[in-house]
């Protein structure tokens, strides 16, 4: 669905949906801030039209501490769901989004929060560049799946019974990858996966995982930057 484009073209086609995206954000909203590059462009972005357009009562809800530095980075008001339990509107990226809008998330490790955010958002809006769209979901990247640590073998075991070659990660200096919430992550490589929500099912139901990257039903737009500029996909 994508051919190759160079970084600095997918930097751009990024900027041009993260902008568009901040439009639907008004004054007095409670918004999710998603995680990630692009979701770093969207908090960037906002911040500048916040002063630009004298835009107020903006809260924001991040879904990671690097979001949370970036928000306060770019002058913006942080809250928590305990604070704030029902969220306007999250704007998040994603790694891999389908034609019915499905998506996999947490390429960087931010998929609970993530999760919780979106499920607590009246609307969600996913952005992406083109090269993240697929026809089937598992056909660009693994599937993340937050475990607890007690559980990371036998989990391995189980999700590969499913069918997928499965990595542990490690972060860049090649030490166990730890999330914020002190767990490890599986990368679960299947391939295109024929039915995501039976996937989903089965990860969700074992004890000892936290979280999976499936994020099914959830967004309400994706916007999409690319090429041809920016396109809108709605469920
Ligand atoms: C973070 O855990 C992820 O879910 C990101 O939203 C996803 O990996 C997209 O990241 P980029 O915008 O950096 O591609």
């Amino acid at each position: 669905m994508s051919r190759e484009f160079s970084s600095t073209e997918i930097l751009n086609f990024k900027h041009l949906a993260a902008e568009r995206a901040v439009d639907f954000i008004n004054s007095g909203m409670v918004v999710g801030l998603g995680s990630g590059s692009t979701a770093k462009i969207v908090i960037e972005c906002l911040g500048k039209r916040i002063i630009k357009e004298k835009l107020t009562n903006i809260i924001v809800i991040p879904t990671s501490k690097e979001s949370e530095r970036e928000a306060l980075r770019n002058g913006l008001m942080l809250s928590t769901l305990i604070d704030n339990p029902r969220i306007d509107l999250t704007i998040d990226g994603a790694d891999e989004v389908d034609l019915d809008l499905n998506l996999i998330k947490g390429g960087g490790g931010a998929l609970f929060r993530e999760k919780i955010i979106a499920d607590s958002s009246a609307e969600v809006i996913i952005v992406v560049d083109e090269t993240k769209l697929s026809f089937s979901l598992g056909k660009l990247c693994p599937v993340p799946v937050e475990v607890h640590p007690l559980a990371v073998r036998s989990m391995g075991e189980f999700i590969r019974e499913l069918g997928a070659v499965v990595s542990l990660r490690e972060d860049s200096k090649g030490n166990v990858f730890k999330t914020e919430q002190g767990n490890n992550i599986l990368d679960c490589r299947f391939g295109p996966i024929e039915d995501p929500h039976e996937l989903a099912r089965k990860l969700s139901m074992k004890p000892g995982v936290i979280e999976h990257g499936l994020f099914l039903n959830m967004a309400s737009i994706v916007i999409v930057g690319g090429k041809e500029g920016i396109r809108h996909l709605k469920r």
